[in-house]
């Protein structure tokens, strides 16, 4: 068996008398996060095809309490939010099964999850890297309490990264507050394909206290399911370019996260933007995700960058747009936002958020703050 990084959980069996599963209640809250590298393709199985790097939001944000008992029902995950049939539920099941397969004490238990996010559904915030990260700490920190395993808050994130991976990829990236790295690089001592880590300790202090309001183009869920998207690089026309151009960006963008040159970082995430609804548009069966005032909205950006304000914008695989501004700058970008931007946005709505610290651990419920 490879060594991986939940070693000391497959090393550490469940011995009844020793251990009590009982009524044992663990809590997480974990941000969603925004890449500006984008992760859009895979390669054998669940590992990236280049790789990616993400701002950590800090609003944006998932609270959830596992639950777990003896007995009950059942063994394994019988609800989330008291419902037996949740949309979650079969994602969560699957990343369950695999991590019981190296931390078996996680099939001795029954668990409920009652989980909630911070910000409303279907607004262009990915909310399976905050609900699985969230989740995925959950799991550890219980297994790590039964088992008492002794495992230090430190090395349970990193566990997380590497677990949640599993569940989406984009989510092992929400375990570290700041900046992100996912995929292993020469750029990057210590990357690895199997987990994100933290280059925060790279990056000018400016960038990373960037602002990012999200403009809420289409309410409705995005056409394009990330799994079936990232299908779409399978066979791709532009799939060796795009493995250089990744790798080329990623580069460019590291040297002005640390550097402080806004300028340069604007073009690399636009660049990454619209070659990410390139992709998707020339796959076989490519999907145009974008609205007019996605397109209407990037322009507007476009020009008012032209015209001296700090701000550039990234996309997601939806028809939101992301804009980012250093935070020096928040009074004249949020109201040209305001002027300009907001009514192009369904209902006007617009999402302020930021870049954020990553996962706190909860205190026994949800109430807790
Ligand atoms: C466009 O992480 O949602 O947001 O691993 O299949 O769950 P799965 O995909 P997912 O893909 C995210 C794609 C993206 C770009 C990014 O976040 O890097």
């Amino acid at each position: 068996m490879t060594v991986t990084p939940l070693q000391k959980f497959r090393n550490s069996a469940f011995v009844e008398g020793l251990h009590t599963i009982a009524d044992q209640t663990v809590g997480w809250q974990s941000p969603s996060n925004i890449a500006i590298v984008k992760y859009w393709g895979k390669k054998n199985g669940q590992f990236p095809l280049t790789p990616s790097l993400s701002l950590t939001l800090s609003r944006a944000t998932t609270r959830t309490t596992v639950h777990a008992f003896r007995g009950g029902p059942g063994k394994g995950l019988v609800s989330v939010n008291g419902d037996a049939n949740h949309p979650f539920l079969p994602k969560m099941t699957q990343l369950l099964a695999w991590m019981s397969e190296e931390i078996p004490v996680l099939q001795e238990t029954t668990l409920e999850v009652v989980t909630e996010n911070s910000f409303p559904h279907s607004t262009g915030i990915a909310s399976s890297a905050s609900g699985i990260s969230a989740f995925t700490l959950c799991l550890l920190d219980l297994a790590n309490t039964i088992l008492g395993t002794g495992v230090e808050p430190g090395e349970l994130v990193h566990m997380a990264s590497f677990a949640s991976r599993m569940g989406s990829g984009s989510a092992c990236r929400s375990l570290y507050g700041g900046y992100a790295f996912w995929g292993e690089s020469p750029l990057v001592t210590g990357s690895s394909d199997a987990f994100a880590v933290p280059v925060t300790g790279l990056v000018h202090p400016d960038m990373v206290s960037l602002k990012d309001a999200i403009l809420v183009i289409s309410g409705k869920p995005k056409s394009l399911p990330s799994t079936l998207g990232h299908k779409g690089m399978e066979g791709h026309p532009f799939y060796s370019s795009r493995i250089v151009q990744a790798n080329k960006n990623m580069e460019e963008a590291l040297q002005a996260l640390c550097a402080n040159d806004f300028e340069k970082l604007a073009s690399v995430a636009e660049n990454e933007a619209l070659t990410l609804h390139a992709l998707i548009m020339s796959a076989n069966h490519g999907t145009l995700l974008m609205k007019p005032a996605t397109v209407e909205a990037v322009q507007c950006i476009r020009d008012a960058r032209r015209n001296g304000l700090p701000l550039f914008f990234t996309l997601d695989a939806g028809a939101n747009v992301h804009v980012l501004y250093p935070s020096g700058a928040s009074r004249e970008v949020e109201q040209f936002i305001g002027d300009a931007l907001q009514p192009l946005c369904e209902e006007g709505r617009v999402i302020f958020d930021g870049c954020g610290n990553g996962p706190v651990k909860l205190n026994e419920s949800l109430s807790d703050s």
